[in-house]
This record gives structure tokens, C-alpha cells and sequence, in this order.
């Protein structure tokens, strides 16, 4: 069969390389697509033409810049059923989350783009009458961005879109595993006759390609979404450098507490969706869910009943509620950890629907259907409660007392990025929004689902300071004090003596 080799987009231009990587259908392990890695001397030249870009677009006006934005938010609109598709077909998103990924996208494009409109900056106040001050915004220059698989529209807009518009230009590598998605964006901005160089796409693995960005002096901001092992490597290699900074969006090992005064209805939908719905793999997917004693046993029962029920399948098919995992290693991963409680002495599986019975077309596909287990006696070192699997692998764990003591195990743990609890009392709901170590907090919901008009990020373990989506602004501008004196003479704040005192002064 014929496929196509779908190549790097550098300084405008469409350029292929000998190496390719395959991209994967993981209902299927039909080919998506072949793409063509690109090398480090591709980086390189990609980094010299955003880096050469800068200075013309940096000069255009923020609703200039907006407008090649405002025909790629036309065309995702238009497009959103067959590039939800794609998306389906590219990570085994089920059909309604491959299409909501493009609506997210251009939720955030929308964001960017209008945003160009609206006032950025401050009219600051000053102690002295004929001083004006200002806080301006600057560009930072080139930014690299490094996106995951499990959002693959979605989360390249929510890094490039306001980068974009402040000015600043965008050397992207997609991931590896969804280059397809990655290959239609850059369609999108060639499409938009947006200059040469000021967007670049380079294909490939994190080693050598994302690397190879990681470690260009020339880029000033790595913008990263993905696992907390590579976040903390980016950091390491970019903090600590002059003009260098980062934006890392990493994993979470999210809970969910269920309290006493729980409304069940609520929890058990709410935990479905937090732990299963994309396949688990989103990095706000609950893997903890901390439930009262008092209404522990009830709530296990009905939430191994409705997890035996959901339905496992085709993603292309409406009807279905989780499809497969997105690639080989995924499964790899989430098999261990269902073999590690199956193992542990101290945990009890509730459910196991590890294998998933499916048909001859799927039969190369990566399946796993949910798997729920109980934690028999709370420790804050269990391995199983500490690392993030990235699938529908969840824990129990049943605690006695308060929120405080809810609070104390959902906080149990070195990441920080979404959380949410269940109560109809408000006490106990400030009690959480306000001692819950997360970046996303939410009450009566699933953990996931953030608008794009929120800030996104995590504290701890999963987040590197600056949030993304809405706050990306923050990452990627430079902030200038900027004062004006209007006045002939000189005066300064804080009552500074602004008498300039000479020696024949001193001696009279
Ligand atoms: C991710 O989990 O990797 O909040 C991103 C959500 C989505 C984004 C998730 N808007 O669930």
C-alpha cells in the first residue's frame, strides 16, 4: 500500500528527509500515515528562520498578526467533524473526544485571536503627579513547543495561538505518535500565507528532535506538555540560563474526594468520566478516588457495577465510551501497574476487564478496558499510589474522620495538577478548593474538562510555574515598566532627596 510521507514544514518550505516514523491507528495498527523525522541540522535551520523572522513580525501589529489566526479558527470550525476524525483515528480517542479536541482547539484560537483587541497591559499609578507609568508587554522571540499525542489539536494551539500573537515566532515539533494532526495545522498556517520562518513544524522522536530544540540557546521559551521525567529534564537543561525559560504542563496523580455528604449521583458520574474517559489518558484522568467510610461500601459497589458496563470499542462508533490505548507502550505501561495491584498484598482488584474481547479488525489494536482496585491498609508509600499510569487503572481508598483527613491523602502525593471533590456541604468545599495542593480544582465534576479561558497547570511535581491555556501571555511576553516624566524637573518616589549637593555648598 501507498501512504504518504508527510514532511517537515521549515521557512515555508515543505522539506523531506530519509528518515520516516510511522504513525499508528491504535484500534487497528493500521498506518495513519508516514512522516519524515527531521534531523538536528533541520532543527537548526528551522531555529535560524523563526530567529530570523523575528524582528519583521515582531514589528506587525498584534491584529495583523491575529488575522492569519482568524482563518485557521474558520477552518477548524468548518473541518471539526472530518479532523475529529483524524483525531480518532490518529490516538483512539472515542469520536466525540476526537471532535472536541478540535473544538478546544479553536476555543483557544478564538482566545488568541481576539484577545489581539483587547488591552494588554497596565496604566499604573505613580506617588509622583507628572510621572506616568505603564506595564508594556514584549515578545520573547522563539519559542519551542513539544506537544503530546493525547491532544493533538487541542494542545498545539493552546502553546502556538498566543506565542503567535504577541509576537513571538514558533519552531513546534508534534508528537510522534500523531503526526498526521501535526502535518494538517502546518497545512493550516501555509495555507494562511503567514510569513516564512515565523511558523515551523520539525517532526520526531523527543531524542533527537525535541532535544535538539531543548538544548538551541536561541530558543528563549521551551514550551512542553507531557510526562513529569522529560518537564523536569527541560527545566533542568533551560532554567538557570540567561534569557532562557519554561512552560512545562506535566502528569498528575489526581484525586477525587467523595465525602459523607456526598450526593452518590454525582460521584458516580463523575468518577466515571474522571477515571475512564479517555482511556484514562489525560493528565487531569483521576487515578485516587478517597472516599468516605460512611459511604464507601455503597458507592465501590455501584462504581465496579457501572465500570463493568462501559462499553469498549470502536471509537469511530458513537456508542462507544472508551477506545484503546494509544499506542504499544502505553499498553505496556498500563499492564504493569494492573499486574503490580494484582500482585500487591496489601491492595484488592475489584474489577479487572484487562482483556477486551473485540473484533477481527481490532485485533492489532491496543486494548484494556477498566481496571478498579481497593487499597486494604492506607500508607503513603504504596508504589501503586505514587506513579502515574496514564490509563483506566484506579484506586480506592477509604478514609475515616474529616476532609481534613481527605484532604491530607489527596495531598499525599509529589504532584499537584487536578483534583476535585464531592459534597453538597460548603464547608467542606472551601475547605478543598483552599488546601488542595493542585493547579485545577473542581467541585461536584469530574477532574477534567478545563476551558480554555482558564489558566491550565499544576503546582509540585506537575507543573514548572507557568500555567498554560489563558496564561501562556505570561510565559511567553516579557514584562517592561515603562515611566514617563512630564515634568521639567526630577522628582522621585519614596521621599528620595533628588538635590544634587556640591562641595562649594558643603563648605559654606
Ligand atoms: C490533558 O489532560 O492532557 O481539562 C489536557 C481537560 C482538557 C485538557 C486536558 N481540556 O480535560
Amino acid at each position: 500500500m501507498m501512504v504518504d510521507i508527510y514532511p517537515n514544514y521549515v521557512n515555508g518550505e515543505w522539506i523531506t528527509t530519509e528518515e520516516t516514523i510511522t504513525s499508528q491507528n491504535p484500534a487497528t495498527g493500521d498506518t495513519v500515515g508516514q512522516c519524515s523525522s527531521a534531523t538536528p541540522e533541520l532543527v537548526d535551520e528551522a531555529v535560524t528562520a523563526a530567529e530570523d523572522a523575528f524582528d519583521e513580525w515582531s514589528q506587525q501589529s498584534h491584529i495583523d498578526r491575529a488575522e492569519y489566526l482568524w482563518d485557521i479558527y474558520m477552518e477548524l470550525r468548518e473541518r471539526t467533524d472530518e479532523l475529529g476524525q483524524l483525531v480518532t483515528r490518529e490516538c483512539g480517542k472515542e469520536i466525540s473526544e476526537g471532535r472536541a479536541d478540535v473544538v478546544e482547539a479553536y476555543h483557544m484560537v478564538e482566545w488568541a485571536a481576539s484577545d489581539s483587541r483587547r488591552p494588554r497591559g497596565d496604566i499604573v499609578p505613580s506617588e509622583i503627579a507628572s510621572k506616568d507609568s505603564y506595564m508594556r508587554r514584549k515578545p520573547k522571540g522563539v519559542i519551542g513547543c513539544i506537544t503530546p499525542w493525547n491532544f493533538p489539536i487541542a494542545i498545539p494551539f493552546w502553546q502556538i495561538a498566543v506565542s503567535l500573537v504577541e509576537g513571538n515566532t514558533v519552531v513546534w515539533k508534534p508528537s510522534e505518535y500523531t503526526p498526521v494532526c501535526g502535518h494538517e495545522i502546518a497545512q493550516m498556517f501555509d495555507d494562511s500565507g503567514i510569513p516564512d520562518g515565523v511558523f515551523n513544524m520539525v517532526h520526531g522522536e523527543g531524542e533527537p528532535v525535541g532535544e535538539s530544540i531543548v538544548r538551541d540557546d536561541r530558543v528563549n521559551v521551551i514550551q512542553f506538555t507531557g510526562s513529569a521525567e522529560v518537564g523536569w529534564f527541560v527545566d533542568e537543561v533551560v532554567g538557570g540560563t540567561p534569557g532562557r525559560s519554561n512552560i512545562c504542563e506535566m502528569g498528575g496523580k489526581n484525586g477525587m474526594v467523595i465525602t459523607d455528604d456526598c450526593d452518590l449521583d454525582i460521584a458516580l458520574h463523575s468518577a466515571v468520566m474522571a477515571s475512564f474517559k479517555t482511556t484514562g489518558q489525560r493528565c487531569v484522568s483521576t487515578e485516587r478516588l478517597i472516599v468516605h467510610d460512611s459511604v464507601y461500601d455503597e458507592f465501590r459497589d455501584l462504581f465496579v457495577d457501572l465500570a463493568e458496563q462501559v462499553r469498549v470499542g470502536d471509537p469511530l462508533d458513537e456508542a462507544t465510551f472508551m477506545g484503546p490505548l494509544a499506542s504499544s507502550q502505553q499498553y505496556e505501561k498500563v499492564t504493569e501497574y494492573n499486574e503490580l495491584a494484582r500482585s500487591d498484598t496489601n491492595t484488592t482488584v475489584l474489577l479487572d476487564r484487562e482483556s477486551v474481547e473485540v473484533d477481527d479488525e481490532f485485533s492489532d489494536g491496543h486494548w484494556v478496558g477498566p481496571f478498579i482496585y481497593e487499597i486494604d491498609e492506607y500508607d503513603s508509600d504504596i508504589q501503586l499510589l505514587n506513579e502515574e499510569t496514564f490509563g483506566p487503572h484506579v484506586a480506592l481508598i477509604r478514609y475515616e474522620g474529616d476532609i481534613e483527613r481527605g484532604l491530607e491523602i489527596h495531598n499525599d502525593t509529589d504532584y499537584g495538577l487536578s483534583g476535585s471533590i464531592i459534597s453538597e456541604n460548603y464547608r467542606e468545599l472551601n475547605y478543598f478548593r483552599d488546601h488542595a495542593e493542585i493547579g485545577l480544582a473542581y467541585a461536584n465534576l469530574p477532574c477534567i474538562g478545563a476551558e480554555v479561558q482558564l489558566p491550565f497547570g499544576g503546582v509540585k511535581k506537575s507543573g514548572a510555574g507557568f500555567p498554560s491555556a489563558r496564561s501562556v501571555i505570561e510565559a511567553v511576553t516579557d514584562r517592561t515598566a515603562w515611566t514617563v516624566n512630564n515634568s521639567k524637573d526630577i522628582n522621585l518616589a519614596q521621599g528620595l532627596s533628588t538635590d544634587i549637593t556640591t562641595k562649594r555648598e558643603e563648605s559654606n
